[in-house]
């Protein structure tokens, strides 16, 4: 089956033309070929790649996906959830944006365990044909030979250079997290896509940061440490962490946060906060780090006076979390939703 012309139109009349082949995903494609389409997770969730059809056909390859929830014509499409069946024209409801970048480009790799940090949560590698450019805070999609749809990963360092990129990974329930958390025959081929993400830092913008994760969403928050520490960020613009775990049993990653923050001598602070248990024994076990009980948007949220106005705030976690975050961040303490850069993960 030979390849199809998508066009998609914004509502100022702009289009971006390219070319979809069989196998491929609308949006996917479209990246890679440098179009400025709008999207979020890339995998089906929020709803931001929605487009209508108006002329020509698609495949749905997932047609109960969450971000679909919202559709208001049986036209209407996520184009990170379709193929194109025929030549295929698409109008937007918004804009074209710029175009990605670092662009977005695949790769083949070969992934392998590298640590198991609890029952729920590893880390893995992946190792790759070529280096994947990506700027820190962003992830990537990873693709297993025989189970549908691709899944998102953040990078967790900063090493764009190099090709292997580093993910934490909490296991799901499904079948990608079944395979990697399995007996399975890793390692194993996967294919690989990005990068994607909003919620990036660079630090050339020169503003301190504070950010708010939960559960695996500290991975991007992680990269963005490795790349802020890399670069002398703590010295000139002192930063806050706030990482929201159930209880100490189910606590990952607080050695390197610890070490983290006794490098940054006293200019980076990380604060721990469970929902469902009292810190005990981790107060004195990481003198280095600060701990609280209670949701990590509301920990955060008591602290927000003590942070420079200006900081960029940066949110991932699950969907609930992230929402919960943004609500106090823009409701409750005026925050411009333009200082915000979230991730979500559902
Ligand atoms: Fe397609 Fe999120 S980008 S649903």
């Amino acid at each position: 089956m030979s390849a199809h012309t998508v066009i998609v139109r914004d509502r100022a009349g702009e289009e971006a033309r390219f070319s979809v082949a069989a196998g491929e995903r609308v949006l996917h494609a479209g990246l890679m070929a440098g179009a400025g389409l709008p999207h979020e997770c890339a995998t089906g969730t929020c709803g931001s790649c929605r487009a209508r059809i108006e002329d020509g056909a698609v495949e749905r390859l997932w047609p109960e996906a969450p971000g679909a929830a919202r559709f208001r014509s049986d036209n209407d499409v996520l184009m990170c959830q379709v193929g194109a069946s025929a030549d295929l024209t698409l109008s937007l409801r918004g804009k074209l944006t710029c175009p990605p970048q670092p662009p977005v480009c695949a790769r083949a790799g070969i992934l392998s365990a590298s640590a198991r940090l609890t029952s729920e949560v590893g880390l893995f590698d992946v190792t790759l044909d070529a280096p994947l450019p990506y700027a820190a805070g962003q992830f990537a999609l990873v693709e297993f030979d025989g189970i549908a749809g691709p899944r998102a990963y953040s990078m967790i360092s900063y090493a764009p250079d190099e090709p292997v990129l580093k993910f934490l990974v909490r296991h799901g329930g499904g079948p990608a997290s079944a395979f990697l958390f399995g007996d399975s025959a890793l390692p194993a081929s996967v294919s690989v896509m990005g990068p994607f993400g909003a919620a990036v830092f660079d630090p050339s913008e020169a503003r301190p940061f504070v950010a708010i994760a939960g559960g695996s969403g500290i991975a991007g928050i992680l990269s963005i440490l490795d790349r802020a520490e890399a670069a002398g960020h703590f010295a000139r613009h002192p930063c806050a962490v706030y990482f929201g775990l159930r209880a100490p049993d189910t606590a990952y990653q607080l050695d390197t946060l610890a070490e983290l923050v006794a490098r940054a001598d006293g200019k980076l602070s990380v604060t721990i906060a469970y929902s469902d248990a009292e810190p005990g024994e981790d107060v004195a076990r990481y003198p280095a780090l600060e701990f609280a009980q209670g949701f990590v948007h509301e920990v955060a949220g008591a602290d927000h006076d003590a942070h420079p106005q200006d900081a960029i705030r940066y949110v991932a976690g699950p969907p609930k979390m992230v929402d919960a975050a943004m609500r106090l961040l823009v409701m409750e303490k005026k925050v411009s939703p333009t200082d915000i850069r979230y991730d979500k993960f559902g």
